[in-house]
């Protein structure tokens, strides 16, 4: 049951067979929405619904869908070592989806098929008349079938969406449709129903209607309930089946010997071949992350083979696809996918509390790469001191304009905010795959110049809180870093970490020294092209840099030479 290739795997036949499920389910419940109208709607609507489920393509999707998607449920639970692993919202939707079959039998049998073999009229006047007003009991049962039905759908397409980067921002609609097309469609039916029961009594009318459904004979009735019979040992007879491969199945396994799994931390599990890495994990309370429930589809469970690799069976075309999405290495697999059937010695590579978040694909520069950046560290100059003096609400008042002035400077420049640090600011230029670092200096020295006039505005603004204007310290250089996404749960972002990063901080705190506004190294002003011949050049000595580095102290960032055209992004 291996794929065969990435577009014929057994979770895209899932995917599309479900798919086309939930689409019969839901034009069924916006049929009993007609409801809301009338009976007669409901029947106008029943035209449409037959006219297109009947066309022989759309039949036959739709059959076929039915068959497949109940076989893949049999082939899931032979597939799952330990139900106990399975989370338990999919547990949910696999038992939704298996009560579905001996919910909906009889209702099939009493329309669809009684209509065929029969041809008893399957209609609305039909299904109301004997659900809702010669047998409510019925009603109430296929309601909760319905139901059943629509459920495991929503909760499919969940765990199919939910991955997706737009799903949060769509989350409240759909969220809203799954809760209200079910709720419209009972009240249609219970409207529909209530029409259709005051119409019958009239005795004309009802002996009208009757005599137009057609209603089976006694014997009719007789075979139609034998084969609903047999549908339920058929069903209850492959469940029994599934569930006895999968016992004899263990049984060979346990007799195969026991594999060791060597966790970091030489933490040692022993386990019979069989359940992959992922179960393996869960049933020994070792946290793993599975965003998606360990159906291939999230990544996030990959984990690095340090021993062992070459004894794994080759990935799937699926699990290469996952794979390859997210760049892994070439030693890394996705422990849902594989079934060690020798030690081996793994790495999970995301925290067990990886989220949905982690599971999509990100861009390059964000998983972690060396680039040279331009990094720009700022910080307002004797700042302590005038909060001492300041109301609390004061110092945040003017702490978070003195912020929006000096953000808004930088993403003017097209840099990235890396993050406000007490009253300083750590600003990142050229970390995107495109940038060049000529560019990125351009940037950076604009973001500064920007942020010298921002602040000036800022003093004018605030000049009657203020003893004395607000000063700021700026300090640039260029080289390489190492950049990515980092840090834990709700704190994660795109920041820089080197040498070259510690450089830019010193030269910032050099501007006290030089008792200027910025200093910038001559890397920079050589990437750049500036021209800054009118300000002194010194040498600096840098903690852990060998030599001294050139640096030239501006005394007004405002006072730079614009080298930079927002506009076309060039000099
Ligand atoms: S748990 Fe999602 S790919 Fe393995």
């Amino acid at each position: 049951m291996k794929s065969l290739s990435p577009y014929l795997t057994l979770r895209r036949a899932r995917l599309v067979t479900g798919c086309i499920l939930f689409f019969y389910v839901t034009t069924h419940l916006l049929n009993h929405m007609a409801g809301l109208h009338s009976l007669g709607a409901m029947e106008q609507g029943r035209v449409w619904f037959v006219a297109f489920w009947s066309f022989p393509l759309s039949r036959f999707a739709l059959y076929f869908s039915l068959l497949v998607h109940f076989l893949l449920a049999l082939w899931a639970i032979y597939d799952k070592r330990r139900l106990r692993t399975i989370p338990r919202a999919e547990l949910l939707q696999l038992l939704l989806g298996l009560a579905i079959i001996p919910l909906l039998t009889q209702h099939v049998i009493g329309t669809r098929i009684a209509e065929s073999l029969y041809e008893v009229e399957d209609s609305y006047t039909y299904v109301l008349l004997t659900l809702y007003h010669f047998g409510p009991d019925k009603g109430l049962w296929q309601s909760v079938a319905l139901l059943v039905a629509w459920t495991h759908g929503c909760l499919g397409l969940y765990f199919w969406l939910r991955l997706r980067p737009w799903f949060q921002a769509a989350r409240p609609w759909l969220f809203g449709a799954a809760l209200l097309i079910p709720v419209f469609a009972l009240i249609g039916f219970l409207d529909g129903g209530r029409e259709a029961s005051r119409l019958a009594a009239d005795p004309a009318w009802l002996r009208r209607a009757l005599a137009a459904i057609n209603l089976p004979s006694r014997d009719e009735l007789a075979t139609l309930q034998l084969l609903e019979e047999r549908i339920y040992w058929l069903f209850g007879g492959l469940l029994a089946l599934t569930l006895a491969a999968r016992e004899m199945r263990s049984i060979v396994e346990r007799h195969r010997g026991l594999v060791r799994i060597t966790y970091p931390g030489d933490r040692e599990v022993e386990t019979i071949p069989g359940p992959t890495l992922l179960e393996v994990s869960q049933l020994n309370g070792i946290p793993h992350a599975s965003v998606c429930g360990g159906r291939g589809r999230c990544s996030t469970c990959r984990v690095r083979v340090t021993l062992g690799f070459d004894d794994l069976p080759p990935p799937s075309a699926s699990e290469q696809a996952v794979l390859g999405r997210v760049g892994a290495a070439p030693n890394v697999r996705l422990a849902c996918q594989i079934r060690p059937t020798h030690d081996i010695t793994i790495v999970p590579l995301l925290p067990s509390n990886a989220s949905a978040r982690d599971a999509r694909p990100r861009p390059a520069h964000l998983q972690g790469r060396e680039k040279d950046i331009a990094i720009l560290f700022a910080d307002l100059r004797g700042f302590t001191q005038l909060s001492e003096k300041k109301l609390p609400y004061d110092v945040v008042f003017m702490l978070n304009r003195y912020f929006a002035a000096m953000g808004q400077a930088v993403e003017e420049a097209g840099g990235h905010l890396d993050k406000f640090i007490g009253d300083g600011v750590m600003a990142l230029f050229g970390a995107d795959e495109r940038s060049d670092t000529a560019l990125a200096c351009r940037q950076a020295l604009a973001a500064a110049r920007g942020m010298s006039a921002a602040l000036e505005i800022l003093n004018k603004t605030l000049a009657h809180d203020l003893e004395k204007p607000l000063r700021i310290g700026i300090g640039i250089h260029v080289g390489p870093a190492i950049v990515g996404e980092m840090g834990y749960a709700g704190a994660v972002g795109l920041t820089a970490i080197g040498d070259a990063v510690n450089t830019a901080s010193r030269l910032e705190s050099l501007t006290k020294e030089f008792n200027c506004e910025l200093v910038i190294s001559e890397d920079i002003v050589r990437h750049s092209g500036v021209d800054v011949s009118r300000w002194p050049v010194m040498e600096t000595e840098i903690r852990g840099r060998r030599e001294t580095l050139k640096v030239s102290a501006v005394t007004r960032a405002h006072d730079l030479p614009s080298v930079y055209n927002k506009a076309t992004q060039t000099a």
